[in-house]
C-alpha cells in the first residue's frame, strides 16, 4: 500500500544505534558509549565501521539505470523452468505469509527490494525499512521507488552481523535470500534475535542444499556454510534463543549453471523453503 513514511522515520531515529556497543547515537549521529561517528548521506543511514570494509559490494552495472534492467533479463535466461515454477509458487505463497506482518518491520538485505515491493504492494499499510550493508544499492531502490511509487523508503546501511540498531527495535524481521548471503549465520541470527521485540517474529524466504552437496562446501569456504544446510541453519536459530520455529518448503529445483552467480553449484537440488520463529 502506498503511504508516506513520515511518521516511521521518526521512529528510525530512535531506534538506529552503534553497530559495535549496540548503545545510542547523539544528535551528531555520535555513539553515546564510544564516540563512534556515524553518517546520514542520500537519505541513508550510514551505520557500519572497518568490522564491515570486506563484506560484499554491487558492482556498478548492476546499478547503473539504463543498464540494470537488461542484467537482470540476463540474469533471469540462466534459470531453468523447473526452479522458475518453484520460485514463482514460492513468492505467491509469501504474499499470504506477509499480510500478518505488524508494528515495526525490518527487511535484512534488501537489495534491489524483490521483497519489499512486494509489501507495497499490498493492500495493507506496512511500516517497514530497508537495510542492506551496501548503501549504493538502497540509494538505487529507493531512487527506483520513488519513481514508481511516488515513496520515499526509509533505509539503513548496516552489516546483518552487526546491526546497527537497539535491542528490542522490531516487531518483525523479515527477508527474502538475505541470510545466504550474509556470513557467519551466527552472527546474523544473534543480531535477528537481539533486535527483535520479545515475542517478535523472524519471516524468511530462504533455500538449502543438501548436505554433502558441492554448493554446501563451496558454502563453508565463504562462511555461509551454517545457512545452506537446513540442519545446520535450524541449529544457529535454536542455538540464537529462536523458539517455535517453522521450515516449510514450496518444493525443489535442480540449479542450472548460472556463470552470474557463484551459489548454487549446477546441477545441485535446492529446495526453496518459508521459514517462522519467534523471540
Ligand atoms: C540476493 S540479494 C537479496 C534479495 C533482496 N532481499 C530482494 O528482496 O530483492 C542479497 C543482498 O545481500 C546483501 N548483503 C550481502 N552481505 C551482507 C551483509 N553482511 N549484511 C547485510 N546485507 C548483506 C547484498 O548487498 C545484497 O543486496
Ligand atoms: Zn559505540
Amino acid at each position: 500500500m502506498i503511504t508516506n513514511f513520515d511518521d516511521l522515520k521518526e521512529d528510525l531515529r530512535q531506534m538506529i544505534a552503534c553497530p559495535v556497543c549496540k548503545q545510542e547515537l547523539n544528535d551528531n549521529l555520535s555513539c553515546t558509549k564510544c564516540s563512534r561517528h556515524y553518517k546520514f548521506e542520500r537519505d541513508i543511514y550510514l551505520l557500519k565501521t572497518k568490522l564491515s570494509d570486506q563484506e560484499f559490494q554491487w558492482n556498478d552495472i548492476y546499478l547503473d539505470p539504463a543498464k540494470s534492467n537488461q542484467r537482470r533479463q540476463q540474469y533471469s535466461s540462466f534459470i531453468n523452468d523447473e526452479t522458475k515454477t518453484v520460485q514463482k509458487k514460492w513468492f505467491q505463497q509469501i504474499v499470504q505469509e506477509i499480510e500478518k506482518c505488524d508494528g515495526i518491520i525490518g527487511d535484512i538485505a534488501t537489495g534491489y527490494g524483490d521483497f519489499y515491493k512486494k509489501f507495497i504492494e499490498s493492500e495493507k499499510i506496512f511500516k517497514i525499512i530497508a537495510t542492506d550493508v551496501d548503501p549504493n544499492v538502497l540509494s538505487f531502490t529507493k531512487s527506483r521507488f520513488n519513481e514508481k511509487f511516488n515513496l520515499d523508503i526509509p533505509a539503513v546501511a548496516t552489516d546483518g552481523k552487526f546491526l546497527g540498531f537497539l535491542d528490542k527495535s522490531f516487531d518483525w524481521l523479515v527477508s527474502f535470500a538475505g541470510f545466504s548471503n550474509i556470513p557467519e549465520a551466527e552472527l546474523a541470527c544473534g543480531e535477528t534475535y537481539r533486535t527483535l521485540k520479545k515475542s517478535g517474529k523472524l519471516l524468511i524466504m530462504h533455500s538449502f542444499v543438501g548436505e554433502n552437496s558441492k554448493s554446501a562446501e563451496l558454502a563453508a569456504r565463504y562462511n555461509l556454510g551454517d545457512s545452506f544446510t537446513e540442519s545446520r541453519f535450524k541449529r544457529i536459530l535454536r542455538k540464537s534463543g529462536f523458539m517455535n520455529i517453522s521450515i516449510n518448503s514450496v518444493g525443489s529445483a535442480l540449479w542450472s549453471k548460472n556463470p552470474m552467480d557463484l551459489l548454487p553449484v549446477e546441477g545441485d537440488e535446492v529446495e526453496y523453503v518459508i521459514i517462522q520463529a519467534e523471540k
